[in-house]
């Protein structure tokens, strides 16, 4: 539970709020490369509760302006992508990337105005398939972080985009929380799934893990012991990585990983990305397939969207005669059953009226550390992570390892894997 002051705190994030400055210490994604082409028309974007306007001019080079035109603040998204610059099209001023003024057909030869006005133009990186932004002050700029799937050949790699109707921290605390995988996400028809898999049989042995959450660098290490047969724990290590990332372990496959971010859009509505990489070589035709199908990792969009197919507005496709014999939710699709239980809690979950149990460890500390690093840079503090960008360099890892009392922090396969893969 929060006070309702901690919870506007935790999760709002426009210009101006304590949560938004310290996002605003942060590159973020927010779009993905693909979603942009060259003299294409401009594409709106939300980010951060802002109204921008995303382009690629001739040379492939990606723009991020503030919607309006600096003149009189005509909105951009109408204007004209073409020859090197996005044009407006009330007087048809016409701006580089840059924000730079190319041409001011309204104003006289020879007037040297133009060289005094800029549109709000925000810097744009493009890595890892990805449009990346900074929206913080210039002064304060730091690095991209070195995540591990940003070096992996693209041929090795799948990013994939969807937007979600609720406030990026629940969103995200849907994926830190592990004690839900073996409940929300239960099927009653996996009873031949192999137990040395990391995966399903084993979350049913044991659906009160204890957790443990650690403070590191890149944010929390976050650690659900089960306890399974054959004398075993069974270690599940999520990740939370400033300020709305998480890496989550393989399941079946230990190759195949998944990173997401989290992005707010603005208070209500949040960016999710999904990189998905295999780490011991090329991705096969068929996994690949599997990966663009959104079979896996990802959610089935509506076609040249980033809407869902399951949403609120059809009640996620439930089946509920498939809830009675077949899952727990009767709801296709690992994303679709998380979005259900984020979005349902409302656009913000009223955090004042909830009851927390030991489970909840990790959402606890997610919260407490965000709420920590907002006061103190609204104190002068500034975050360390924006500006050491190797502290992201890590993997989520599980493992089974033999039954004893100590954390995973203390089994060297964990401290490995939490400080360099
Ligand atoms: S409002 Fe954009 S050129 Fe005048
Ligand atoms: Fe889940």
């Amino acid at each position: 539970m929060l006070s309702r002051e901690d919870n506007e705190l935790l999760t709002r994030v426009g210009p101006g709020t304590p949560m938004g400055v310290l996002f605003r210490r942060h590159w973020l994604p927010f779009m993905l490369a693909g979603e942009l082409s060259a003299d294409a028309p401009p594409r709106r974007v939300r980010l951060l509760g802002e109204c921008l306007v995303a382009f690629r001019d001739s040379r492939g080079r990606a723009g991020l302006f503030g919607e309006h035109c600096p003149h009189r603040r005509a909105s951009l998204y109408y204007g004209r992508n073409e020859s090197g610059g996005l044009r407006c099209v009330y007087h048809g001023w016409k701006f580089d990337v840059s924000g730079a003024c190319l041409d001011m057909p309204s104003e006289p030869a020879g007037s040297n105005f133009r060289h005094k006005v800029r549109a709000e133009a925000y810097p744009v990186l493009e890595r890892g398939g990805l449009l990346w932004a900074y929206l913080g002050p210039e002064e304060k700029r730091a690095e991209l972080p070195e995540f591990e799937w940003l070096g992996v050949p693209a041929e090795r790699r799948h990013v994939s985009r969807w937007l979600q109707d609720c406030n990026f921290a629940q969103a995200l605390e849907g994926e830190i929380d592990e004690s839900h995988v073996g409940l929300l996400h239960r099927r009653f028809d996996a009873a031949g799934v192999a137990k040395t898999a990391l995966t399903g049989a084993h979350f049913r042995e044991d659906t009160a893990p204890r957790y443990t959450a650690h403070e590191t660098p890149y944010g929390l290490a976050c650690g659900a012991r089960r306890s399974v047969e054959g004398g075993q724990h069974l270690w599940r290590i999520n990740l939370f990585l400033w300020p709305c990332y998480t890496l989550i372990p393989p399941s079946d496959d230990p190759h195949s990983r998944i990173f997401r971010a989290w992005v707010p859009a603005d208070d209500t509505h949040t960016s999710v990305i999904c990189a998905t990489w295999r780490t011991d070589g090329p991705v096969s035709d068929a996994e690949r397939a599997q990966w663009r199908a959104g079979e896996v990792a990802h959610r089935k969009l509506v076609e040249g969207t980033v809407t869902p197919v399951a949403r609120a507005e059809n009640e996620y496709l439930i089946d509920r005669e498939a809830q009675r014999t077949q899952s727990f939710t009767g709801i296709a699709g690992i994303r679709a059953q998380d979005a259900m239980v984020t979005e349902s809690a409302g656009a913000i979950a009223d955090r004042t009226r909830e009851h927390l149990g030991t489970s909840d460890k990790a959402v606890i500390a997610f919260r407490q550390r965000l709420l920590a690093a907002a006061r103190r840079l609204a104190q002068g503090i500034e975050p360390q992570a924006p500006y050491d960008p190797d502290c992201y360099r890590v993997r989520a890892h599980a493992a089974l390892v033999p039954r004893d009392e100590r954390d995973f922090t203390e089994h060297d396969e964990f401290r490995r894997a939490m400080l360099a893969p």
